[in-house]
């Protein structure tokens, strides 16, 4: 890891002191900051502000971009190994692939983070051939990046109530110790209001499915529903938009099967790194497992009221009515 600039910048300093804020208690940072309609903390302000100014996308980048706990894990991790696949090989019981040794996060660069960090972040990658990189900023912020570029995005979201529901636990092992966590009841009623990190989720999806409806050459727009449920397709589809379409000869030879089996959730979240291992996330360190909980669809049955289910399918409706998106 980079040495960490702790403090903030001046620059970000006076920003901050501009933004509209509001208190959250369920984070190591004490308070959320509005940017351009979105809600982020301070970290994440600096990490975007530099951003803007100091990164230009190149023409072979590959971003994966993502509202958190959408299946940013699964996708980086099934990304990495379509686009490396002829250097490290993919079956499981074969020989040593980088995904078998590291979280799936620490194989690609994460904007947000490392600009947060650095003003000229060392974007290196652990692939080989195209950048592989990935940001949850929501699309408006990068656009300045990408407009000259014809670098591809990649987006995964997910159902927002299941998606509330994987945010809240995660939240639960990343908040400060010795706080209180917030209630689900707070935290739901928050994420419905857009003011939780990288929020309003819907917003965040409407930016990325609009432009993938103009631009489809351009941005990749998945689900995790329906990845789940129809893996091999989607991975085809996905190989493809990367440009790293499989050959029928890889296809009959079961190369997506593998790839697909490397990356499971049982598989990934049953490996020593992910069990036990930890990374280093800001102020804090964290455990490779808490990137992996359940991995199932329709869980958030298991947590929120009939009512609360309402309620968010009403503002789900309400928010892409116009658009023809359906979650
Ligand atoms: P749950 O909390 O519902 O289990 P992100 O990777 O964007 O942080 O999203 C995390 C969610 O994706 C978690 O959902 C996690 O369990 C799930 N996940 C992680 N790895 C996965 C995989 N390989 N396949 C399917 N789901 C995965």
């Amino acid at each position: 890891p980079r040495r960490r600039e702790n403090k903030f910048t001046q620059e970000t300093r006076d920003m901050l002191s501009s933004m509209p804020k509001k208190k959250v208690r369920w984070m190591l940072s004490d308070h959320l900051y509005q940017y351009q309609n979105f809600w982020y903390r301070a970290e994440e302000i600096q990490g975007i502000l530099r951003m803007q100014r100091n990164f230009k996308a190149l023409d072979s980048d590959l971003i994966i971009s993502t509202y958190p706990k959408c299946g940013t894990t699964w996708l980086k991790a099934l990304s990495f190994a379509i686009i490396n696949r002829h250097h490290f090989n993919t079956a499981t019981s074969k020989e040593h692939h980088p995904l078998l040794t590291n979280n799936p996060h620490l194989l690609l660069p994460s904007l947000d983070y490392h600009y947060s960090n650095d003003q000229n972040p060392d974007l290196k990658c652990f692939s080989v051939n195209n950048r592989l990189l990935s940001t949850h900023f929501h699309l408006e912020g990068l656009l300045e990046c990408i407009k000259d570029s014809k670098c591809k995005l990649i987006y995964i979201c997910r159902d927002p109530k299941d998606t509330v529901i994987s945010y809240w636990h995660f939240m639960a092992k990343l908040g400060p110790k010795n706080l209180e966590t917030s209630s689900l009841e707070e935290f739901f009623e928050k994420f419905c209001e857009g003011v939780v990190g990288n929020g309003p989720f819907w917003d965040h999806v409407l930016g990325y499915w609009k432009m993938s409806l103009q631009f489809p050459q351009k941005v990749l727009f998945l689900r995790y529903e329906e990845l789940k449920r129809e893996p091999n397709h989607h991975l085809i589809k996905l190989a493809q938009f990367l440009g790293y379409p499989f050959s029928a000869e890889e296809e009959n030879e079961g190369v997506v099967e593998e790839i697909l089996k490397l990356c499971s959730f049982d598989h990934l979240s049953n490996l020593e790194v992910n069990r036990n291992g930890k990374m280093a996330v800001r102020k804090a360190e964290i455990e490779c497992s808490a990137f992996f909980r359940r991995g199932e669809v329709g869980d958030h049955v298991n947590y929120i009221t009939p009512a609360m289910v309402e309620r968010m399918d009403k503002i789900t409706q309400e928010k892409f009515l116009d658009y023809g998106l359906q979650l």
